[in-house]
This record gives structure tokens, sequence and C-alpha cells, in this order.
């Protein structure tokens, strides 16, 4: 069931375009719009607009526009009708009930999530009870303040086969309690029994703060360590950060996050103050990680854990983030300390120390590989080299790439003639390499619609119906076919102009769903560009465009007079009589 015009109105005027894109995309203010790097497509110079007067946004390097509602289908991968909802929701705009009639995907999604919720509020209730007792005394005990486990909904299980279950079973279906990894079927009998038990349970929530997951903590000793949830139709893993929906304001505000490895890690850090902090969920950082960590900034400070894992772990991921274009720095702690533990003994102070000291990821690989080789024999020479060029190839700019030669030459004791030729090698190797790719992901990206064959006058009008304005059906209703033909935008005006005929107001939402991907890829281009001034309006606009044909009629006639005579003449200059009075009355 569609909402109501009236609340997709509201919703728009309501929604600011800048504030809500800019939860998901960092963006900077240029002039009177904000650009940045485009969510859709991979790029490392931002070509990504959004204009807050027009309440549009538009990708000058792939093409993909609209407005705020557009913006939330493509980034969140909803339906039109659930974008309205999502961006209603999140300006605070009461949602009209009679929407709840929903396809399947959508429902199951909702009791998922409200199921999840349930589930944490018992957990938490536990963990402030006799249930949790176990739970609490061991988190307490390590030191974490009250408060803190509080604002990150820890929760416990209790220690027992039916508590979670006997709890929800009469609210949600066991299907769907089963699915959301919460309870499982036994084995001999069916009953099914919970999945979490005697463990402290911390809450793992989406970047729009719903909880989709649950990570759980051994209480004593017990395997494995950690029990995570599993996937659902809430829960991607390689798209969820632990911790992102309360770092996000703190990532924007310090310009960039730090990414750590585990939930008390996390949980240590928003303790201490230092909030611009996420997770991975238990498994490898992934690409899709990178991209999430993206739209919100471009700098990372890698904090993985000092043992051997944890240096594995993080140069895997150096490779993914720096490959999403990324500028990363990589912590180094003292021997033995995970963020929790240094952060427990030292404090945010000093921790933060830590994250200005960091030194960018090239720097700290070459300190590995110089420590991992022996760069005093000539193998050893070669592996610290191979370690390194991959990475090195990797950085787009060659000037920065340059400036990291000397210190890998110096710190290998590399000939740097011989250095500067394998980097070269390594260079060709991975342009063919990315070539391959781009080839093999089918055709490239649609050039932008071609904007420049737009008349001046044509350009106007099409900014007028972006921007709206009253007299638009009016002057719409003026334009002939003729004057349509060799126009660019012939298709849009004509739709416009039809919409106009059937009483509509003209408006770039009602006429974007009879369009073209084309056409509405170069409404959104209007839509970001420069504004209308000087108080033109629709009616100019049309008049000149209108002007067009016959002024080029009136050329063509002016060059057959010359040559013209008797009749032909005669007719000629009837016809150009007929024009001048024509363009004097539009
Ligand atoms: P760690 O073993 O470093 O745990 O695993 P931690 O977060 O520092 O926890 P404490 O300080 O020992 O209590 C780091 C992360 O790896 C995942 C979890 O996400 C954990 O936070 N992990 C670890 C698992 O998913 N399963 C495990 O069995 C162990
Ligand atoms: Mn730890």
């Amino acid at each position: 069931m569609p909402f109501p015009d009236s609340f997709v109105d509201e919703v728009r005027r309501t929604a600011d375009i800048v504030r809500y894109v800019s939860e998901h995309v960092q963006l900077k203010k240029m002039g009177t719009s904000y650009k940045g790097l485009c969510p859709f497509h991979q790029e490392k110079t931002p070509s990504f607009n959004v204009n807050p007067d027009r309440g549009a946004f538009h990708c000058f390097g792939c093409g993909v526009g609209g407005d705020v509602f557009k913006f939330a289908m493509l980034h969140e991968k909803v339906s039109f009708p659930e974008s309205i909802e999502l961006v209603a929701r999140r300006f605070g705009i009461p949602v009209p009930e009679s929407r709840y009639e929903q396809g399947p995907d959508r429902k199951e999604r909702d009791e998922m999530l409200t199921l999840l919720d349930a589930a944490a509020e018992h957990f938490e209730r536990n963990l402030w009870s006799a249930p949790g007792t176990r739970a609490r005394e061991y988190l307490l005990g390590r030191g974490f303040k009250k408060e803190t486990l509080e604002r990150i909904r820890t929760g416990a299980a209790a220690d027992s086969w039916g508590d979670l279950f006997e709890t929800l079973k009469g609210r949600f279906p066991v299907g769907a309690l089963m699915t959301a990894g919460l309870v499982r079927e036994g084995q001999k009998s069916s009953r099914p029994y919970d999945w979490f038990r005697n463990r402290a349970v911390f809450p793992i929530l989406n970047d729009s703060g719903r909880i989709v997951g649950f990570g759980a903590r051994a209480l004593d000793g017990g395997e494995p360590k950690y029990l995570n949830s599993p996937e659902s139709p809430v829960y991607q893993k390689s798209k969820t950060l632990y911790g992102l929906s309360w770092a996000k304001e703190a990532i924007r505000r310090e310009g960039r996050v730090v990414l750590m490895e585990g939930y008390l890690d996390v949980a240590r850090a928003l303790e201490n103050g230092v909030s611009e902090v996420v997770a991975t969920c238990g498994t490898a950082l992934t690409a899709a990680h990178a991209r999430l960590i993206r739209r919100f900034t471009e700098k990372v400070i890698v904090n993985f854990d000092q043992d051997d894992a944890g240096q594995n772990a993080a140069r895997k991921s150096l490779d993914l983030l720096l490959e999403e274009g990324l500028k990363v720095h990589v912590v180094e702690l003292p021997t033995g300390d995970d963020p929790d533990t240094f952060l427990k003994a030292h404090g945010g102070d000093a921790y933060r120390q830590r994250l200005e000291a960091a030194p960018p990821a090239m720097q700290w690989l070459i300190h590995r590989a110089a420590a991992e080789n022996d760069t005093k024999s000539p193998a050893g020479k070669g592996a610290y080299l191979n370690a390194l060029l991959p990475v090195l190839a990797r950085i787009d700019n060659a000037v920065e790439r340059m400036a990291w030669l000397p210190a890998i030459v110096e710190r290998g004791g590399l000939d740097e003639g011989a250095t500067r030729e394998e980097l070269r090698r390594a260079l060709s190797a991975r342009a063919t390499a990315v070539k391959t790719r781009v080839e093999a992901s089918g055709p490239a990206m649609p050039p932008p619609a071609p904007q420049g064959r737009l008349l001046p006058a044509e350009k106007l009008l099409l900014t007028l119906i972006v921007e709206g304005s009253e007299a638009l059906p009016a002057a719409l209703l003026e334009l002939q076919e003729p004057d349509l033909e060799n126009l660019r935008s012939a298709a849009i005006l004509r739709t416009a102009r039809a919409h106009a005929a059937q009483g509509k107001t003209v408006t770039r939402a009602g006429l974007e769903n009879d369009l073209s991907e084309d056409d509405r890829r170069l409404l959104s281009e209007i839509a970001v560009g420069a504004v209308t001034g000087g108080g033109v309006t629709p009616g100019d606009c049309v008049r000149e465009l209108r002007c067009g044909p016959l002024k080029a009629r009136m050329a063509e006639i002016q060059k057959d007079l010359a040559r013209a005579t008797g009749a032909d003449q005669e007719a000629l200059l009837s016809e150009k009589l007929q024009i001048t009075r024509l363009m004097t009355t539009l």
C-alpha cells in the first residue's frame, strides 16, 4: 500500500539531504554544495555532489543521482516505499500505520530486529540480577564501569538451557528464534535450547543502531572464548563493524576511525573517552568493511593485537584498506598489549598519543619487512623488497610512491637503480591486473549525460523544473512539438508538458517515474549544477526556446530571399512577416 502523496511531500520537505547523506558519506562544503567520495562506485577523488537547496545528489563519475529517497534506495538497497519510511524515521516523522502491509522479506526483517532487541533486553535484565552474577563479577572485576556496560547494552546469558527460550517463546515463533541464532533444535529431542549459555553477551548493532546479533564471551575459560551469532537476514558479518553506531559522530569529528580486533577493546576505548573506534565481529576484515569505513572517513588507524595472529591480520587488512583508497596508519603498542590492556593501564590520553604517533602503513611495513628478513643476505634483500613492492605499487600518487623509495632502499641496504627497476615492473604488472579486472567486470560505467548539448534556455528551464516554480505549467503548455524536436531534453520537456496538461504540478520527483534512466541522470546533473539567477521565469525560457526554431527559419528565409522571385518571393516575405509577428507575441 503506497504512502499518501502528502506524507511523501512532508518527508521530502523535512529531510535534510546533507544530514542524511553525511551519515554515510564524508562530505566537504564547496560553495553552495557538498562534495565527497561516491559511495556507489570506486573513486579516489570526489565527484559526488550534494546540493541542499535542491535536495539532490549527483555523481559526475558514475552518473547516479536523485533525491534523498533515491539515495536511501541505492544505499540501503531498499524499494521506494521503504526508502520513504527509512528517511521518515531518521527525521522523526511519524509513519502512517496503513503501510504495514509489507512484503515477506520486510516483515521477516522487522520481526527479527524486534526479537533481537527483546533478547538483548532479557540479557540486560539478567546481567543486573541473579542469573548474571558470574558475568557481572567478571566484567566489573576486569575494571569496566557499570555505565560503560550499560551504554553498550551488555547482558548475560544465564547458565541454563532454556532461560531465553522460555522467555521469548510466547512472543516469537520458534523458527524466527532459530533464524536469529538464539536457539537451536536439539539432536535427540527436538526441544529447542538456548545457544548462548553462561556467557557475558555483547549486542552487535548495525550502523543505524539496531541490534543484529551478539558476541558472547565465556566466563570460566570455556571454549570457544567468543561465541557469535550466525548471519541472518539482518546480519552480515562482512558488512558489520562492532561499535559503528556509537562511533559515527566521533569519527566525523576526529576525521579518522580506529580499527580494533575485539568487542572489549572497543568497550575499553569508549570507557576512556576514545570514541572513534570500531572492531570486526570475529571475522577477518573484508573489502566491504573497508567500503563501509570509507563512507565515514578517509583515515583509518589500525590497532590490532601485538601478537603474531594480530600482526598477520593487520597486514592483510592493510592491503584491503589501501586498495579501497584509504589513508592507513598503524598503532604500535608495547609487546603483549592490546588496546584494552594498554588503555586500562595508561588511560585515554596516553592512548591518544599513540594514535597521533601511529606511522603510515608503509613505514610500518618497511619496519616489519626489515625485521622479518635478513637484509644482509641477497635472498633476504629480495624477500624484503618483495614484501613491500605490491603495497608500494598500490599507492596511486607517483610523488608519494617515490617518496618511500629512499627509506626502502636505505633500510634494506638495496641498490637504488635496481629497486627502481623492480618497482617499475611491479607497477606494470599491477596495471595489467587492474585492466583485466575492469574488463572482466563487464562494460564500463556509462558516460555522464551529455549536458553540453543543452541550449542555455533549455538548461535554465530544466533548472527551474528542478527548483520548482508555480509558473511552470502555464509556460510549458506554450511549448509546441516543433519547439522541442531538436532539443536534448525533448523527452523531459514533453513529459513535463504532459503533466502540466493533466493539471499536475510539475515537479522533478513527479517526472522521474516517467523518464528514462538517461533523462533522470540529466535532471540530477542539473540539480547539482549552477542555480538560476536574475529572476528568470519559466516563461522567459519557453519564449527563448520557441524563438529558436523561428530564428533558424528566419535565417533560412533570408538566404532564400536573395535568389527567390515571383510567387516564391511572395510566399517567403509573407512567412517572414508572420514569424516577425509571432516573435513579438511570444
Ligand atoms: P581476543 O581473543 O583478542 O579477545 O579476540 P578480546 O576481545 O581481546 O577479549 P578479551 O580481552 O580476551 O576478553 C578478538 C576478537 O576476536 C573474536 C571476537 O570478536 C573477539 O572480540 N573472537 C575471538 C571470536 O569471534 N571467537 C573467539 O573464540 C575468539
Ligand atoms: Mn583483549
